[in-house]
C-alpha cells in the first residue's frame, strides 16, 4: 500500500463538488432562474423526474458539511458559484444575498483551515442568458467576464485558487449537441458556436480574473477519456483520432495555442464562421494550472450510421468489463494514460486531478456502509496517479468526485457519489467506509 507522504508535502489533496448538484435553496434570497432549473422541472428531462430544486441543501447545510470536510482532513474544497444567485438575470443588478451566502461559505471555510478553489461555470447558466441565446450569442462573452469581474472584486481577496470553466466540452456537447443536459438544444447549428463563445470565455474569463487578482492561481477544468480502438483496424483507429479530437482535444488546444483540431474533425471545420478578426489571438491563456478530469476510458468503432463523424463508443456494459452505475468502466489505468496525454502537452505547467470517483449502489447494513468497491476505485486510481508521478510525469493535486450523493444531472439523484451518504428526505449524513479509508488516507503525515 502507498501513502500520502509519496505524493510529497505541496502535492494538492481535495473534494470536488458543484453548485446547483448541491445547493438546492433553487428560489431561496431572490436567486435567480438557471437553465438547470428549467431543464429539470420539465417532464421527463431528468430519471425518475427528479430536480435539483432542493438537491443536499448544501446552502442552510454548510456549516455541517464544512465540518465534515475538516473532520475527514481534506484540506482543499472546491465548489462552484452559482451565476444566477450571484446576478439573478445573468446581466446588470448583483443580489447581495447570494454574494453574502458565497462570503460566509468562503469565511467559515477558511476558518477551518480549509482551503477554497473555486469554479466560475459549472453548467448552470441564467436562464435569462439563455432566453438571449445562451452559449451560442456572442454576447455570452462579455456577460460572462462581467461576471467573472464582479466574483474576482467580490471574493478574490480571500480566494486564491480558481477554475473558469468546468468541462466545457461536456455542456457544450450534452447540451447544446445531444440535447440530454440543460438547456436541452440539439444539432451542430448550436453546438458550434457554443464551443467557440465557450473556448473565448474560458481564456478572457481567465485574463479579466489576473487583471483583478494578479497573484491569484488560475486554472480550468477539462473532461478527459482514455480511448482505444475497438480493433486493430485502420478505420476503427481513425475513429478513434476523431473522437479524441471531439472529446479530449477540443478545448484544451485553443487554450494552449494550438488552435482547434479540425485536421482531425472535419466537422468542426465550420467554427471559422464565428470568428472575429482578433479571436485567434484572444484564444490562448497561460494558465497556472490545467485540471484533468476522468472516470474511465471508451472503446471506439468506425460507424457509418453516425453522421459527420462517424464513429461510436461501445457501451461499457456490451464489453463485460466491471462498470459503475453510470456505465462506465473501472479502468484505473485511464487515469495514467490521461496523465500521460496532458503531459505531452509541453506548454501545461501544472496539472491538478480536479475529478475522479465512481457511482455504485450502496447498502445500509447497521447504520454503516461498506462501499468497498468505490473505496477499492479511489484507491486504484490514487494508486495510477502516483504511478505518474513516480515516472516523472506532472501532476500536483487530486480532487475526490465528490463529498456528498448529489443531483448527478441527467441520472437525477440514482447515481451516488459521494463518500458521505445523503438522506435526501432527512438530510442526514451518513460517512461511508470510503470517505473513512480517504480520511485515514490523508491523515498520515
Ligand atoms: C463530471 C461533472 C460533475 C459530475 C461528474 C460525475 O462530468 O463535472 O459535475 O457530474 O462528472
Amino acid at each position: 500500500m502507498f501513502n500520502k507522504k509519496e505524493f510529497g508535502v505541496e502535492f494538492k489533496w481535495g473534494v470536488s463538488t458543484a453548485a446547483y448538484q448541491i445547493e438546492g435553496a433553487h428560489n431561496i434570497d431572490d436567486k435567480g432562474l438557471s437553465i438547470w432549473d428549467t431543464f429539470s422541472n420539465q417532464n421527463k428531462k431528468i430519471l425518475g423526474n427528479h430536480n435539483g430544486n432542493h438537491a443536499c441543501d448544501f446552502y442552510n447545510c454548510y456549516e455541517d458539511d464544512l465540518k465534515l470536510i475538516k473532520y475527514l482532513n481534506i484540506p482543499n474544497f472546491r465548489f462552484s458559484l452559482s451565476w444566477p444567485r450571484i446576478i439573478p438575470n445573468g446581466i446588470g443588478a448583483i443580489n447581495q444575498k447570494g454574494v453574502d451566502f458565497y462570503d460566509r461559505l468562503i469565511d467559515h471555510s477558511m476558518e477551518l483551515g480549509v482551503t477554497p478553489w473555486v469554479t466560475l461555470y459549472h453548467w448552470d447558466l441564467p436562464q435569462m442568458i439563455e432566453d438571449k441565446g445562451g452559449w451560442t450569442n456572442r454576447d455570452v462573452v462579455n456577460w460572462f467576464s462581467d461576471f467573472v469581474e464582479v466574483c474576482a472584486n467580490k471574493f478574490g481577496d480571500r480566494v486564491n485558487n480558481w477554475m473558469i470553466l468546468n468541462e466545457p466540452m461536456v455542456f457544450t456537447g450534452a447540451g447544446y449537441f445531444l440535447g440530454i443536459h440543460a438547456p436541452g438544444r440539439k444539432g451542430l447549428k448550436n453546438f458550434i458556436p457554443a464551443v467557440h463563445h465557450a473556448s473565448l470565455c474560458q481564456s478572457i474569463g481567465a485574463r479579466v480574473l489576473k487583471s483583478i487578482c494578479p497573484n491569484a492561481n488560475v486554472g480550468t477544468t477539462f473532461s478527459c477519456s482514455h480511448l482505444e480502438p475497438n480493433t486493430s483496424s485502420e478505420k476503427d483507429k481513425l475513429a478513434t483520432k476523431r473522437v479524441d479530437a471531439l472529446i479530449n482535444r477540443l478545448f484544451i488546444e485553443p487554450s494552449l495555442g494550438l488552435g482547434y483540431p479540425t485536421d482531425d474533425l472535419k466537422l468542426l471545420d465550420r467554427i471559422y464562421h464565428y470568428f472575429l478578426p482578433d479571436d485567434e489571438k484572444l484564444l490562448p491563456f497561460d494558465f497556472d494550472f490545467i485540471g484533468l478530469q476522468n472516470y474511465t476510458r471508451e472503446i471506439v468503432a468506425h460507424s457509418y450510421f453516425v453522421p459527420l463523424l462517424q464513429a461510436k463508443l461501445i457501451k461499457a456494459d456490451k464489453r463485460n468489463v466491471p462498470i459503475t452505475l453510470m456505465n462506465w468502466e473501472v479502468y484505473p489505468d485511464a487515469m495514467y494514460q490521461s496523465l500521460k496525454k496532458f503531459n505531452q502537452y509541453s506548454q501545461i505547467k501544472k496539472i491538478i486531478v480536479t475529478e475522479n470517483g465512481a457511482a455504485f449502489h450502496d447498502v445500509f447494513f447497521d447504520g454503516k456502509i461498506e462501499d468497498e468497491r468505490r473505496t477499492n476505485y479511489l484507491k486504484d486510481h490514487i494508486r495510477e496517479v502516483l504511478r505518474a508521478k513516480n515516472d516523472g510525469m506532472k501532476v500536483d493535486g487530486y480532487f475526490v468526485w465528490t463529498l456528498l450523493d448529489n443531483f448527478e444531472w441527467a441520472e437525477g439523484f440514482y447515481p451516488r457519489f459521494g463518500i458521505v451518504h445523503t438522506n435526501f428526505k432527512t438530510l442526514e449524513r451518513t460517512i461511508k467506509k470510503s470517505g473513512y479509508w480517504y480520511k485515514n488516507f490523508l491523515e498520515y503525515k
